[in-house]
């Protein structure tokens, strides 16, 4: 574990200081997560229809701040600072194509029809955070794009769908792992899904990948998320010189989804299900 905590960048797991150990939510933390959860699905349903040729990334991020705002909720993102990372300049992260994740909204930046954006948004509402992403199409992608986003949901769900009490944490990564491997596209192993509640990113880690029966074991009141980036060549990835934009090596696409979920006594709760 410790050599993956080493490993692990940003966002999907940004080095935690030690002190942010494992948490299990009460009764009560679990209907705060379940609020916040909610709004966040609805802060990406609210964006969807906005996803089209001709917007540009900064005015999704605009339009995430105001809608957030209005919702008496803040951006977990905006200012985020771990070590290592200058603050994040914007309220939401959108990453298109070749980008991995942590892209930065930016005005010059256009959406063109064929493309691939993921939106990764963490609104914090009475001290809990929501994070879930999805990734759209942008007028009518190639069928390898599209098979490729569609693979990423489906481990996604995949990974889920191991997920309940006594289950161990290799179960969900094996689970997305076979999955994407046997379509063809690689997964991410450098960037891990996370703990997540009052803090951003805590214990534990959940990498999409792994050998079933190998890992922690999950217990009811665990609250994290599962998040697998599959790209379409290697799983190589490069930082960009802005110190957050992921991008994959080999320049290909690369796709993701992610949920916060909670261990239940009978199994799994999905926080952020629309
Ligand atoms: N929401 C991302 C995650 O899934 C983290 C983004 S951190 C940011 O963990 F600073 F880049 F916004
Ligand atoms: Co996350
Ligand atoms: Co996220």
């Amino acid at each position: 574990m410790s050599d993956r905590v080493s490993l692990s960048i940003a966002g999907n797991f940004l080095q935690p200081p030690s002190h942010l150990g494992l948490v299990l939510l009460s009764a009560r933390e679990l209907e705060k997560m379940r609020a916040v959860g909610q709004l966040a699905a609805n802060l990406l349903k609210h964006l969807e229809p906005l996803v089209q040729p001709g917007v540009s990334t900064q005015e999704l991020n605009d339009e995430a701040e105001l809608w957030t705002q209005a919702h008496g909720a803040i951006s977990a993102q905006l200012g985020y600072a771990p070590s290592g990372h200058p603050p994040f300049p914007r309220s939401i992260c959108t990453s298109v194509n070749e980008v991995v994740c942590h892209g930065i909204p930016n005005r010059k930046q256009i959406l063109k029809n064929g493309d691939i954006i993921n939106i990764d948004v963490t609104p914090v509402l009475d001290g809990y955070h929501g994070d879930t992403s999805k990734t759209l199409l942008v007028g009518n992608p190639s069928a390898s794009a599209r098979k490729l986003v569609e693979v990423t949901q489906e481990c996604m769900m995949r990974g889920i769908a191991e997920i309940k009490p006594g289950a161990r944490v290799g179960d969900i990564g094996a689970a997305i792992q076979e999955y994407a491997e046997a379509n063809g596209f690689s997964v991410v192993r450098d960037m891990v899904g996370h703990g997540v509640g009052r803090e951003f990113h805590t214990e534990p880690q959940i990498p999409h990948y792994g050998q079933r029966g190998r890992g922690l074991k999950l217990r009811s009141g665990m609250v994290f998320t599962v998040e697998p980036m599959l790209n379409e060549g290697s799983c190589d990835l490069k930082f960009m010189p802005d110190r957050w934009t992921v991008i994959t090596k080999d320049k290909k696409l690369s796709a993701q989804f992610e949920h916060t979920i909670a261990v239940t006594d009978s199994g799994v709760e999905i926080l952020t299900l629309a």
